[in-house]
């Protein structure tokens, strides 16, 4: 496995495999788990090589507390993705990615001011800068993203499609803890207490769906999810919003699901202290 730091080091490391051979990337911020670990495995089965960057990126953080706080482990990682074969790696510093203040703004529309977005003003333009670059440094075939975060997915899709990359967007299962718990970089946040609760999120997502299922309507499948919720005081819930999986765009209240007759997501952003947990399902 090789690591770069600099683009043209991973620029020439890559020449070489142009175009004969496929490169797979799968985009990430570090503190590595099994969820990323996923993405690895699901690119190195599909490509001939794999490149996964570890970057922490600046301009996707709205709160300085959180980009400041974010876990930092790269040894940790290295040795992870060695182990799962991953061939190379692309861990830049923040004056490589950003030599100059970035002064390019992109505006996702709609898709940008809903659930996430809302909350976290101006962090999908961050997110599409970066993949934007990631994708033109590392000129991959193919590119892996979790459903984890499911508006990202939607996001970046816009942006292969809206600037004409030629690469094919993979999105793969969410990984969870043998409770429940959603992966997250941000678990090894959580203490003992935030931890024992935290699985709880899923829970609760849980209960909307299978609300749904049993033809409670939009409304009352939220209430009894909420409701789980409102149960533990150390949860703050952000949003918990029923929505179309392909535009994020809230049911009407009074629906069923099977009156809408394409897939429905739940998605939560649930703060415990200032960790901020995010989780879906998707129901197809
Ligand atoms: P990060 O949070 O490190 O996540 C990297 C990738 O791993 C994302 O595609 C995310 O959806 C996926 N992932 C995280 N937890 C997962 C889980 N439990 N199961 C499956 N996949 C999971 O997302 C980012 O980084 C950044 O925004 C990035 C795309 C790298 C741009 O900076």
């Amino acid at each position: 496995m090789l690591v770069c730091t600099t683009i043209p080091q991973i620029r020439s490391a890559l020449q070489a495999h142009y175009p004969e051979k496929s490169i797979g990337l799968v985009p990430t911020m570090g503190a590595l788990h099994e969820g990323h670990l996923s993405l690895i495995r699901a690119s190195k089965q599909e490509n001939d090589l794999t490149v996964c960057s570890i970057f922490v990126n600046p301009t996707q953080f709205n709160n300085p507390e959180d980009l400041l706080k974010y876990p930092r482990v790269l040894a940790q990682d290295l040795e992870m993705l060695e182990k799962v074969g991953c061939d190379y790696v692309f861990a830049p510093e923040e004056t490589e990615m950003y030599p100059q203040p970035l002064s390019l703004g992109i505006d996702f529309g709609d898709l940008e001011r809903t659930l996430e977005g809302t909350h976290r003003p101006g962090h999908f333009k961050g997110v599409g800068v970066v993949v934007a670059k990631l994708f033109n440094i590392i000129l991959p075939q193919r590119a892996y993203f979790g459903q984890k975060d499911l508006q990202q997915f939607l996001i970046i899709t816009q942006l292969v499609q809206q600037l004409n990359f030629n690469i094919q967007l993979k999105s793969c299962p969410i990984i969870r803890e043998k409770d429940g718990l959603a992966m997250s970089s941000r678990n090894r946040r959580l203490n003992e207490a935030e931890r024992q609760v935290a699985p709880k999120i899923y829970e609760a997502l849980k209960l909307a769906e299978n609300a749904l299922k049993s033809h409670a309507s939009v409304e009352t499948a939220k209430k009894t999810a909420l409701q789980l919720l409102n149960d533990f005081s150390v949860f703050e819930v952000e949003y918990l919003e029923i929505v179309g999986a392909e535009n994020l765009v809230p049911l009407p209240p009074s629906m069923k699901v099977e009156e809408f007759g394409k897939p429905i997501a739940v998605c939560t952003a649930v703060k415990l202290g200032d960790i901020r947990l995010i989780d879906n399902i998707l129901i197809p």
